[in-house]
Parts: structure tokens; C-alpha cells; sequence
């Protein structure tokens, strides 16, 4: 399968996403490939910095910002799963491959700017279904960065705004809430389940939620496809 990871905003968590996911995945037994198709090769430098600590990964990390789409087609027939780092604003590639994608998590942050953002790029794909090869774009929405105190009420209304104004888009219940840690993490070339259990283990329960829930909403996807019959 391909797992698309993008949004037109920049910041909001691409690459974090695209590289922990890619590790959960393996973790979990899935052969991985993460296809890094953005010019600021942040995964790719990512993966550079985990040799140069001498780290070994347990899924491969290439960098493809030319042409990608067909290298990936043929990527998602040898992999369990090709995981795909798209780069913001890169509206062009976005339409391309989503064509092809099994699933498309956008993340997103609370700003009113990112939620405007995020609403946009939802909206202009609506209008593109037909394009995609089950007929229905596999786009969820994941609420990344969610900032503040235990009772800030953020993260709830960002999620009550998006689902209100994006009825046909699942937007992922499971917060992801803002945390030092994935900053540490990245710049130590880690993934969090890296990182030591006491410090890492809200933000890996809350990751982990998100992508058990999107991959929830790809089952569903998939049970809904004209592919399968439906
Ligand atoms: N949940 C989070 N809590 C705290 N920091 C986060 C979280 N998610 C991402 N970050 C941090 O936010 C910054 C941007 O994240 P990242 O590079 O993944 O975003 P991006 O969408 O890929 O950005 P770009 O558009 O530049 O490709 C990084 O410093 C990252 O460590
Ligand atoms: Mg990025």
C-alpha cells in the first residue's frame, strides 16, 4: 500500500509523521520504504543524521523529488508499504499522486491559518474523486501540535470546526498534542519510540492512536471502493 503524508502548509508535521510512521510499520513486521519526495529532503537528512550516529533503522529511506509517481507505483509492488514525504505548497505532486495513494494523512496544526489551509486542500480534492483509481480519495485529517495546558480546548475545536466544514473527510479523533520530545527526537535522528519510555510514552500513545485510526478509515475506504465491488 502507499501512504501519502501531505498538506500545502509547511511545518505542520510531514516529515515527523512520515518517518515515525514508517517505523511503527516496521515495527510492527510491514516491509517499509519511506520515499522522500521533498526538495528540503528533510527525511532523507534524518536518515543521513542516524548514520552518522551509527543508528540502523528497520526500513529504507530514499530520496525521489524528480518523477516520483511511477518509481513509487513499482516501489508499492515490492514493499508492504511505501510511505511518501510530500513537501508543502507542492500542489502538483499532490494531485499526481494521489491518484495512486491507498491513503493520504494530512496533518494539520490548530492555527487559524492551518485550518484555513487544511480546508482548501480538502476542499479542491473533493472535487477530484473521480480521478482517483477506487473513486474516492483516501484523505484523512490529523490534528498535530495540539499546544497548551491539560484544559485548553484547542484541539476539541479545531476538530468540531474541521469535521462541521469537511462532512465527507474523516478527521482523526486521536490528538496529537505538542511535545518537546518530537522535537528531541528529530534532532537526535530518533524516532520517539527511541526515546526513553518514561519521556516518550504520551506522545508514542497518542501517535500510535492516530494511525490506528487512520488505518481504520482505510479499511473503510477500501470496503467502500468501486474496486472491491461496492
Ligand atoms: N506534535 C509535535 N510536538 C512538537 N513538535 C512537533 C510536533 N510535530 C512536529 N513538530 C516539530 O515541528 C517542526 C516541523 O515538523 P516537520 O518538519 O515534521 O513538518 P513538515 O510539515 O514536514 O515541514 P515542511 O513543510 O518544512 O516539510 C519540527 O521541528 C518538528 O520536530
Ligand atoms: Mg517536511
Amino acid at each position: 500500500m502507499i501512504v501519502q503524508i501531505g498538506a500545502e502548509k509547511g511545518g505542520v508535521g510531514k516529515s515527523t509523521y512520515a518517518v515515525n510512521l514508517s517505523a511503527y510499520l516496521a515495527q510492527q513486521g510491514y516491509s517499509v520504504i519511506l520515499v522522500d519526495t521533498d526538495t528540503q529532503k528533510t527525511s532523507s537528512k534524518w536518515g543521513e543524521l542516524r548514520s552518522h550516529f551509527k543508528l540502523q533503522h528497520n526500513f529504507t529511506i530514499v530520496d525521489k523529488a524528480v518523477d516520483p509517481t511511477e518509481h513509487i507505483r513499482m516501489l508499492s509492488e515490492k514493499y508492504d508499504v511505501v510511505v511518501v514525504d510530500v513537501g508543502a505548497r507542492d500542489y502538483a505532486r499532490l494531485s499526481e499522486l494521489t491518484r495512486i495513494v491507498d491513503l493520504w494523512i494530512a496533518p494539520t496544526r490548530v492555527g487559524q491559518g492551518d485550518l484555513e489551509s487544511t480546508l482548501e486542500l480538502a476542499d479542491a480534492f473533493a472535487k477530484a474523486d473521480s480521478k482517483h483509481k477506487n473513486g474516492k480519495i483516501p484523505l484523512v485529517v490529523s490534528i498535530n501540535a495540539v499546544p497548551g495546558a491539560w484544559n485548553t480546548t484547542e484541539g476539541a475545536d479545531a476538530y468540531e470546526a474541521l469535521k462541521e466544514a469537511l462532512p465527507g473527510v474523516p478527521i482523526l479523533e486521536a490528538l496529537v498534542r505538542d511535545r518537546k520530545i518530537w522535537r528531541d527526537a528529530h534532532r537526535m535522528g530518533r524516532t520517539i519510540f527511541e526515546m526513553p519510555p518514561r519521556e516518550r510514552e504520551k506522545a508514542e500513545a497518542e501517535f500510535t492512536q492516530m494511525v490506528d485510526e487512520a488505518f481504520k478509515a482505510f479499511n473503510k475506504f477500501n470496503k467502500g471502493s468501486k474496486k472491491n465491488g461496492a
